[in-house]
């Protein structure tokens, strides 16, 4: 209840600060998303900016061998981010180093480069990964390809160690690429290549750097699934309610141990953006009305970065104006008024009244996401008010991009092949 209240006290306080007439993201001038940073201040990825205890409300990359146990399904457990404090987002429990060290680091599938807090990390909070105590760590030098990977890297002489500064939302790290063994669950990545945190220096992001790490899942070279060798290329998860406290959500890497004979929808690529998971999204129903959306903000086009694409990093899904005003027009047709706002959520009714409320169904090709309650709906603290949870992308320069976000995925099985090249859903309970 406590995080209902915050919760919705967040959404308010964002949306007071998101109107300021001076928004550096509200110019389109720039088509080409290329030239936006993912979690740069202008991408919908944008981590949040305010130092707040539920940061996220905002908005909300084969290097080496992989050794595993056995041929079993490796899984590790994952939570919702607020079991370790860390709120907002999705973390997945790894240990780092020989012997290995425990971190929650946040699930991330639009970023490929892993990072972690190290010893004396300026700017980090307390749980640290102490490098001097692991007998595998080792720090890569400059002229290794990974560091090329590693954004912002550079090589000033041969034999120094790879630093690189990365952008965060709003944020920056500046970190030594490095690597150590890597363990996830019952299986481990040997040689796994990611960012020691040397510090992080604020701009204006406010606290949205995850405080023990991030485990990059994007589609790139220095990802941890393209670094997970035997494993490589294809994963899933389960992620819990949100409200959850427990560690009962999971990350499957490998083939072995995923569900067969579950509907898929092709994985598009963007060479503009090789980190991220695209779909075709070809329709929205609310109920049993297949509302009606012009094809341009539903189309894929790798050269304006338009599209829709699948994030566990994101949590509210945004759909580009004309698709959210649409789907939420429908939606009031079918539920009972009136309607008030809430913080980012412009549709929130009388709570009795959720009865009525139609369910939303995302149509990809060959694949239908009829949406759970749960995934369509979020409650006001008192439980008087339910909201429609989904919004409107920012007016920017991104906005052609439709993000399915983690609200929308809670209690379903979302597997990611990228050597068969599709996505799969399927509904497991997980809390
Ligand atoms: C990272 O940023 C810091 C602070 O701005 C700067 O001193 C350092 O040279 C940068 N490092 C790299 C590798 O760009
Ligand atoms: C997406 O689906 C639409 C409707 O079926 C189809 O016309 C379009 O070609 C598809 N786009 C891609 C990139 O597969």
């Amino acid at each position: 209840m406590a995080v209902q209240i915050l919760l919705l006290s967040f959404f308010l306080l964002y949306t007071s600060s998101s109107i300021t007439a001076s928004d550096p993201c509200s110019s389109p001038s720039h088509s080409d998303l290329s030239i936006v940073h993912i979690h740069g201040p202008c991408s919908p990825f944008r981590r949040p900016r305010a130092a707040s205890p539920m940061p996220w409300l905002d908005e909300t990359k084969d290097l080496e061998r992989v050794s595993y146990l056995a041929n079993r399904p490796i899984s590790a457990p994952v939570a919702s981010g607020q079991a370790v404090g860390i709120i907002g987002n999705y973390v997945v429990r790894i240990k780092i180093g020989s012997p290995g060290q425990t971190m929650y680091t946040v699930l991330d599938t639009s970023s490929d480069v892993g990072w972690v807090p190290c010893t004396g990390c300026t700017g980090c909070g307390t749980a640290q990964f102490d490098t001097s105590s692991s007998t595998s760590y080792e720090p890569l030098d400059c002229t290794l390809p990974q560091c090329t990977f590693a954004n912002g890297a550079s090589c000033p002489t041969t034999g120094s160690s790879c630093l690189f500064n990365q952008s965060y939302g709003g944020d920056t790290l500046s970190a030594a690429l490095a690597r150590d063994v890597l363990v996830l669950g019952n299986g481990q990545v040997a040689n796994y290549a990611f960012g020691c945190v040397t510090a992080v220096v604020s701009g204006g992001g406010g606290g949205s750097v995850p405080p023990q790490g991030l485990l990059g899942l994007g589609r790139g070279y220095m990802s941890m699934i393209s670094q997970a060798g035997a494993l490589a290329g294809v994963f899933s998860y389960c992620l819990p309610s949100f409200r959850s406290y427990y560690f009962s959500g999971s990350l499957k890497l490998g083939l072995t141990g995923q569900p067969t004979n579950i509907r898929t929808t092709p994985l598009l690529r963007n060479p503009h953006r090789p980190s991220l998971y695209y779909v075709n999204l070809t329709g929205i129903s609310v109920g049993r009305v297949n509302v009606p959306i012009d094809p341009q903000f539903l189309a894929f086009d790798p050269n304006t970065g338009a599209g829709t694409i699948i994030d566990s990093g994101t949590v509210i899904t945004r759909f580009v104006g004309p698709i959210y005003e649409a789907v939420r027009d429908e939606f009031k047709k079918q539920l009972t008024g009136p309607f008030t706002s809430l913080g980012a959520f412009d549709t929130c009714f009388t709570a009795t009244n959720q009865a009525e409320a139609p369910t939303v169904t995302l149509h990809f090709t060959g694949l239908d996401l009829k949406l759970p309650v749960e995934n369509t709906l979020i409650h006001s603290s008192s439980g008087s008010l339910g909201c429609l949870a989904m919004a409107s992308a920012p007016d920017n320069v991104n906005s052609v991009l439709n993000i399915i976000a983690s609200l929308q995925q809670q209690n379903l099985r979302i597997v990611f092949d990228t050597v068969n090249s599709h996505l799969g859903i399927t509904r497991e309970v997980c809390n």
